[in-house]
């Protein structure tokens, strides 16, 4: 299976590298061969169509910035890659971005548009434009998946389509952002909002924009991507009603401890699209902390079940990625 990397951060990294360490396991057990034939990054792109090595792309990246150092082209565009190399399959991971989706959203439709199945680790495009994204993709014929935008390798939105089918998701809350469950534990905890955040930083879990986290944006492109394909609902990010924990002080954390309670960000999905702080029981399962993610799916004949696990992480998020290689190949099988 020839794939094409757009983003080589630690989720493009952490692939390419499972790749080779996996690659007698990925063949005997499932029969899957990946090759890399391009990689693109911000500073430019490298194609081979007899495939890349992961070493070679990794020593690149660190020694010159960009993949482009590995005999690529600095400059070359995520998206003039996509039109020139052959593949048949994107993997998308560039970084969320909510306001206009790009560069993710254009190497999606290039991709698509040229017969290309893809998998985006990138929330952006899902969160802005699920519903038309999944319509572009039967139009062309191709599948589209994503399992690592939520829950990073936990397989949190293939529990709920797939474990769970048959069943009738009547609702669902969950802990979608592991930054924010940090920071509210550690406030739990007895640190202040500031010294919790500050450390969160120093542990390199705060997202660049740090607004993503602390505004529950993040949370909120999590829970659109829930919504649509759990719920079959055809929503995107302005359906979200949303608050942040930049208003949770050490006051409400102590007052929810005394009532059996600590305050978590939850996402919410009960009629209406909600995302904001909660109190939720300590004897609740859903109680997860740290930068644990959780959520409670209530079924109407099955009762509620909770899934949890690591949220985030590039080898977690990667190995999300393979499951979705091999559901891909099992769609291009059945076609
Ligand atoms: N900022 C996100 C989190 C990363 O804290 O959960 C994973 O999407």
């Amino acid at each position: 299976m020839r794939v094409i990397l757009c983003g080589f951060g630690a989720v493009g990294q952490g692939l390419a590298r499972l790749f080779e360490s996996r690659a007698d396991d990925l063949h005997a057990r499932f029969g899957l061969k990946p090759r890399i034939v391009g990689v693109a990054d911000s500073g430019g792109a490298v194609h081979d169509a007899s495939g890349l090595r992961a070493g070679s792309l990794v020593a690149a990246k660190a020694r010159g910035g960009s993949v482009a150092s590995c005999g690529g082209r600095a400059g070359m565009a995520g998206s003039e890659l996509v039109a020139d190399a052959d593949a048949d399959v994107l993997v998308e991971t560039t970084s969320s971005n909510y306001a206009d989706a790009e560069p993710g959203m254009s190497h999606i439709t290039a991709a698509m548009a040229r017969g290309m199945h893809v998998i985006s680790a990138n929330k952006g495009p899902l969160a802005l434009a699920f519903p038309s994204l999944m319509e572009l993709a039967a139009h062309n014929g191709v599948s589209l998946r994503f399992s690592g935008t939520v829950g990073g390798g936990t397989p949190i939105l293939d529990y709920a389509k797939n474990s769970l089918r048959g069943e009738r998701i009547v609702s669902f809350r969950g802990i979608l952002n592991g930054t924010t469950n940090y920071i509210l534990s550690a406030m739990a905890g007895g640190m202040s909002p500031e010294g919790a955040l500050a450390d969160a930083r120093s542990r390199g879990y705060v997202e660049a924009d740090e607004s993503l986290d602390l505004d529950g944006i993040d949370a909120a492109a999590k829970l659109v991507i829930l919504a649509n394909w759990v719920m079959g609902m055809k929503v995107t990010l302005p359906d979200v009603e949303r608050t942040g924990i930049r208003g949770v002080g050490a006051d409400d954390v102590r007052r929810a401890a005394g009532a059996g309670s600590a305050i978590k960000l939850i996402a919410e999905c009960d009629g209406g699209l909600s995302v904001g702080p909660s109190d939720v029981r300590t004897d609740d399962p859903l109680c997860v902390n740290g930068t644990l993610n959780g959520i409670s799916f209530v079924s109407e004949h099955s009762g509620t079940q909770t899934v949890i696990g690591r949220g985030a992480g590039g080898t977690e998020t990667a190995s999300s990625i393979v499951r979705d290689l091999l559901d891909i190949r099992r769609d291009m099988a059945s076609r």
